[in-house]
């Protein structure tokens, strides 16, 4: 309580999206972030290293997907809320990532849960959960390589791998729906939600290494201004426009879903290539 007697309620205050490629974990990691390839993508995310900083975000709400790391084929749960004290980054075939242990906020989490599936949104209740390069590398992006990451995540996976994922429309009710259950938490927190992943995007066969810039920007344009007509973008178009893995895309819109309808675009950023995909990045504040 305080001197008003009023509770003080966690509050989102701000949206960053991170494209997630691996290749930029693994750059950051083996110390050749300022090499001639990837000096331009790093030096893109130095203002946001400041820019979250000054923010210091009491928590972050971390919208990602899992690359059958935590889940195999065996089980693909559509929306699987972390609800765990804490989040070990996952062997994804080298080992795990020499980056800190991702600590959660167990109370938060069950009450978002609760929030959610009182809501109806039937999300999976994850009560251990290992976080691969989906949630690690947007870490080290905004935060660089700190001993601990300087705030407690709680993450939510989506299933973009197999299909049918969820529709863009269904990621950003659930963003509203989050918010809700968030701004409902009686704690004076700060929150940021992050929405991660794409952005032009196909990792394999013919079509490997597609790059479709316009588009690529046409939907930052519509996620940040229209996102009501946005989210409506379908599975047939994210596949022919943004290639195979271009769906990753639908996870911004749990972000944006989460802010208000008016949002200040605090920074861009956009770079080709990065491996084989288009590195998009967006800092939005609430107006
Ligand atoms: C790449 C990007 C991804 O999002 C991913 O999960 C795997 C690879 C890439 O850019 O290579
Ligand atoms: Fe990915």
């Amino acid at each position: 309580m305080c001197m008003s007697g009023k509770t003080k309620m966690a509050k989102i205050t701000s949206g960053v999206a991170c494209s997630h490629a691996p290749a930029l974990g693994v750059a950051s990691d083996s110390g050749i972030s300022n090499d001639d390839y990837y000096a331009p993508i790093f030096k893109g995310f130095e203002y946001s290293k400041e820019w979250i900083a000054k923010e210091k975000p009491d928590l972050i709400f971390l919208v990602y997907n899992d690359h059958c790391t935590a889940f195999d084929a065996s089980m693909i749960p559509t929306f699987a809320l972390g609800c765990a004290h804490e989040y070990p980054p996952a062997d994804e075939g080298w080992g795990p990532r020499p980056v800190p242990v991702v600590k959660g906020h167990r109370k938060l989490s069950a009450h978002i849960a609760q929030s959610l599936i009182l809501d109806k949104f039937d999300i999976t209740i994850m009560n251990e959960m290992e976080v691969d390069h989906g949630l690690t590398v947007p870490l080290t992006m905004m935060f660089g390589r700190p001993e601990e990451w300087p705030c407690p995540v709680v993450p939510l996976a989506v299933n973009v791998v197999q299909y049918p994922a969820p529709l863009g429309a269904r990621c950003f009710a659930l963003g509203k729906a989050i918010r809700k259950a968030i701004e409902s938490y009686p704690e004076a927190l700060k929150v940021c939600a992050f929405g991660t992943g794409g952005m032009s995007h196909q990792l394999q066969h013919q079509r490997a290494g597609l790059i479709n810039s316009e588009w690529d920007a046409r939907f930052m344009d519509l996620l940040i201004n229209d996102p009501e007509q946005g989210c409506r973008i379908s599975h047939v178009e994210y596949l022919r426009e943004a290639g195979s893995e271009g769906i990753e895309l639908v996870m911004w819109y749990v972000m944006r879903g989460t802010l208000n309808e008016d949002v200040n675009e605090v920074h861009r950023f956009y770079h080709v290539p990065a491996s084989n995909t288009a590195v998009g990045h967006l800092i939005l504040e609430n107006r």
